[in-house]
C-alpha cells in the first residue's frame, strides 16, 4: 500500500522491487536488524531477478560508494515496509551490465553507474549484483575506474538537484558573477559541490573545512577557504547570493535568522538562495533525539522524519510564494531522488575533466563494518568506497589510499 502510493507520486523513489532468485547466490552485506556497524553480515544471499514484465537491467557490481545515509538507515529503526529486512545495505554503485532485456537502451558489457532507490527494496548496492530500472541507470564516464565512479551518483544527484533553481534564476553567464558559500567542503557532498559550482557553473566558491583539508578544497576550485575550527563563518561571510548547506541542522538558524547578512537581501531580479540539504549529525538516530516524539512512520533518519520533511517543504512553499523569510530569502529543502539526467550531466563533466572523484579509501566489501565505523566518525575526506569485484574491470585496485 505504502509503495503503491509512493510509486504513484515518486516512481523513481519506489520502483517495483526485484525478485529473489534463491537458486543463485552472491556475496552481499546485509542486516537483519538495525543497530551499530556490527549488525552487518557479509554472507551468501540470493541474487536479484528483474520483476515480471519489467525492463530492469542486471548489473555486476564492481564497487559500491558509501554515504552517511547508509549508516543512518542501518542504525534505524525503520519499519519493514520502508526498509525490508533482511536488507542489502547501500545505494551507490558502478558496474558492468550482465543482462539487458530486448529493446533496452543498454547492452551487456557496458560500464554503468547509478544511485539505487534507498527504500522499499531488499536489494542495495553492497553486493555482487543488482537490478536497476533503465530510467535511473547511466553509462559511466570513460576516464575513471568504476571503483572511483561508484562514489559519484548520490552526491552528484543531490548537488545538481539542489542547484537547479539557482541555475534557472541566473541563466547563462550571470551565474559566473554569483558568490556561493558551501559549508563542509571536505565531505562527500562538499568535494563534489565545490567542483560543480566552481568548475562547471563558474561561480565564486567559498567553503569551510579544517586546516588539513584546506589545500584540497582550493585545488578543487574554492577561491576562499575558512578553517571551521578557528573561524566562525558567520563572522566573515557577508552578502552572498547562495548558501548550499549540508550541515543545515547546525547552520540554518544562524544563516536565516542570525541577522548577520550572510545572504544579500533577496529581490525579484536578484534572488538569494538558502539550499538546505536535509542532514543530521553523524551517528545519531531518531531514538537518540530524545527531545522529539517518535516519528509517526517510524522513519529512521532524523533528517527524513515525516514531521520535519513536511515542515521543511511547507517552509519552502511559503518562503518562495509568500516571502516569509527575513530579507525575502528563497528556501529549498533537498531530499535526493534517483534520476538519470543528473548522472548524464555529471558524466559529461567528468569526461571534460571539470569534476573528479575524491576518495579517501578503497575498502574490500568484506570489510563493510570497518568502513561504516570510519564513515560514522564524521571525518571522511571526500568519499569511501567498497570494492566488490575489482577483477571485472582491469584497472581497479582492491586496496589503497589516495585523496
Ligand atoms: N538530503 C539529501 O538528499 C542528502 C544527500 C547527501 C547527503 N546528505 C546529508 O548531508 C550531510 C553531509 O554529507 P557528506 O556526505 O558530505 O558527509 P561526510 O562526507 O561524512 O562529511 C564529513 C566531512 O565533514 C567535515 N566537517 C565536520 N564538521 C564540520 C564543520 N563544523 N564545518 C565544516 N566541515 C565539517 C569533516 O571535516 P574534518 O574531518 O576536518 O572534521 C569531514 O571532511 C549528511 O548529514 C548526509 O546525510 C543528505
Amino acid at each position: 500500500m505504502f509503495r503503491w502510493v509512493g510509486s504513484y507520486f515518486a516512481p523513481t523513489r519506489f520502483p517495483p522491487p526485484p525478485i529473489q532468485d534463491e537458486s543463485h547466490l552472491m556475496k552481499a552485506v546485509i542486516l537483519r536488524e538495525h543497530g551499530g556497524p556490527e549488525v552487518m553480515e557479509y554472507i551468501d544471499f540470493p541474487t536479484p531477478k528483474p520483476p515480471q514484465g519489467s525492463k530492469d537491467i542486471v548489473v555486476d557490481i564492481v564497487a559500491a560508494g558509501i554515504n552517511p545515509v547508509d549508516c543512518k538507515l542501518r542504525q534505524g529503526p525503520a519499519a519493514n515496509f520502508l526498509y525490508p529486512k533482511p536488507k542489502i545495505v547501500g545505494g551507490d554503485m558502478a558496474g558492468i551490465v550482465s543482462f539487458a532485456p530486448e529493446g533496452s537502451a543498454f547492452k551487456k558489457g557496458q560500464r554503468v553507474f547509478a544511485m539505487l532507490p534507498l527504500l522499499c527494496s531488499t536489494f542495495g548496492s553492497y553486493a555482487e549484483k543488482c537490478c536497476v530500472a533503465e530510467d535511473i541507470l547511466c553509462l559511466a564516464p570513460s576516464n575513471y575506474s568504476l571503483v572511483d565512479l561508484a562514489t559519484i551518483p548520490l552526491v552528484a544527484t543531490t548537488v545538481i538537484q539542489a542547484m537547479r533553481p539557482v541555475k534557472e534564476a541566473f541563466p547563462g553567464d550571470i551565474l559566473k558573477s554569483k558568490k556561493i558559500f558551501i559549508p563542509n567542503g571536505s565531505g562527500g557532498v562538499g568535494t563534489f559541490a565545490i567542483q560543480y559550482c566552481a568548475n562547471e557553473l563558474g561561480m565564486q566558491v567559498t567553503t569551510s573545512c579544517s586546516s588539513k583539508n584546506m589545500a584540497l578544497c582550493k585545488s578543487l576550485g574554492a577561491q576562499e577557504v575558512i578553517d571551521y575550527k578557528t573561524t566562525d563563518f558567520a563572522e566573515v561571510i557577508r552578502d552572498y547570493d547562495v548558501v548550499l548547506d549540508s550541515m543545515g541542522f547546525k547552520n540554518e538558524e544562524t544563516i536565516l535568522y542570525g541577522n548577520k547578512h550572510i545572504l544579500k537581501p533577496s529581490t525579484k531580479e536578484n534572488p538569494t538562495f538558502y539550499l538546505r540539504i536535509a542532514s543530521s549529525p553523524h551517528g545519531k538516530s531518531q531514538k537518540e533525539e530524545s527531545d522529539f516524539p517518535p516519528d509517526p512512520l517510524g522513519w529512521t533518519i532524523p533528517e527524513s522524519r515525516i514531521d520535519r520533511v513536511i515542515g521543511s517543504f511547507t517552509k519552502q512553499y511559503l518562503a518562495n510564494h509568500f516571502n516569509i523569510l527575513p530579507n525575502g530569502i528563497r528556501y529549498y529543502f533537498i531530499l535526493v531522488v534517483s534520476e538519470k539526467p543528473a548522472l548524464e550531466e555529471v558524466r559529461q563533466a567528468i569526461e571534460k575533466g571539470t569534476i573528479k572523484p575524491v576518495i579517501q579509501e578503497r575498502i574490500p566489501l568484506s570489510e563493510a563494518v570497518r568502513a561504516h565505523e570510519i564513515q560514522e566518525a564524521g571525518h571522511v575526506t571526500g568519499k569511501l568506497v567498497l570494492v566488490v569485484n575489482s577483477e571485472l574491470e582491469g584497472r581497479e585496485t582492491a586496496q589503497g589510499k589516495e585523496t
